[in-house]
């Protein structure tokens, strides 16, 4: 499959790859929320069921909300899609469309993405779900901006942006 349509991936992946256990997030950073608002907001942003459904407020407010899924129901106030290909088309063609997860998802959009925002979190993690393992011959290293940790007990971490070679 081929497409013009501008595609990048924002995901927050620890220093094992690591981007999820049991459905949930691994860490809470209050910066990277606000970022993560602040790039997305006024976009489209597409995601599979299960990130849908572990989003605290949902549909994402002031964004088009593209759902992934197999299952036929509708989700009120989103934008549903049965394939990748059905998500493409449903795309803007002139505007940032954002990959917001989960694992599934990120693994079969990859390939797609332009751009890659990705809050690199300095710590491994126990996960169940994993982000694929960067190519560097592949991707461009454009910025990286070290952030200190939020608390005493916390991490730091690194807002990287990545372009495809
Ligand atoms: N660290 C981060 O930045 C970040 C961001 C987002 C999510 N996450 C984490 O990622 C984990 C969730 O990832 P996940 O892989 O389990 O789930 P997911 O990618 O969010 O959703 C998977 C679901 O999407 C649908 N789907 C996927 N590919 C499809 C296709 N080609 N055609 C039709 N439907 C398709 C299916 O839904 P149906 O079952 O309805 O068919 C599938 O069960 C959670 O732990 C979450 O917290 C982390």
């Amino acid at each position: 499959m081929n497409t013009s349509k501008p595609i990048s991936i924002i995901v927050a992946i620890a220093e094992n790859y690591a981007i999820g256990l049991n459905n949930s997030l691994l860490w809470h950073i209050s910066d990277d929320l606000k970022r993560f608002k602040k790039l997305t907001s006024g976009h489209t942003v597409v995601m599979g069921r299960n990130t849908f459904y572990s989003l605290p407020i949902r549909p994402l407010p002031n964004r088009k909300n593209i759902v992934i899924s197999d299952i036929i129901e509708p989700i009120e106030g989103c934008t549903m899609a049965y394939s990748i290909e059905e998500a493409i088309e449903k795309m803007d063609s002139d505007n940032d469309n954002f990959i917001i997860g989960g694992g599934s998802i990120y693994k079969q959009f990859f390939p797609f993405a332009q751009t890659l925002y990705i809050t690199k979190v300095h710590k491994e993690f126990e996960a169940d779900t994993f982000f694929p393992t960067l190519d560097m011959r592949q991707w461009k290293l454009e910025e990286s901006t070290p952030m200190l940790p939020e608390t005493i007990n916390s991490f730091s971490f690194s807002y990287e942006v990545y372009k495809r070679v």
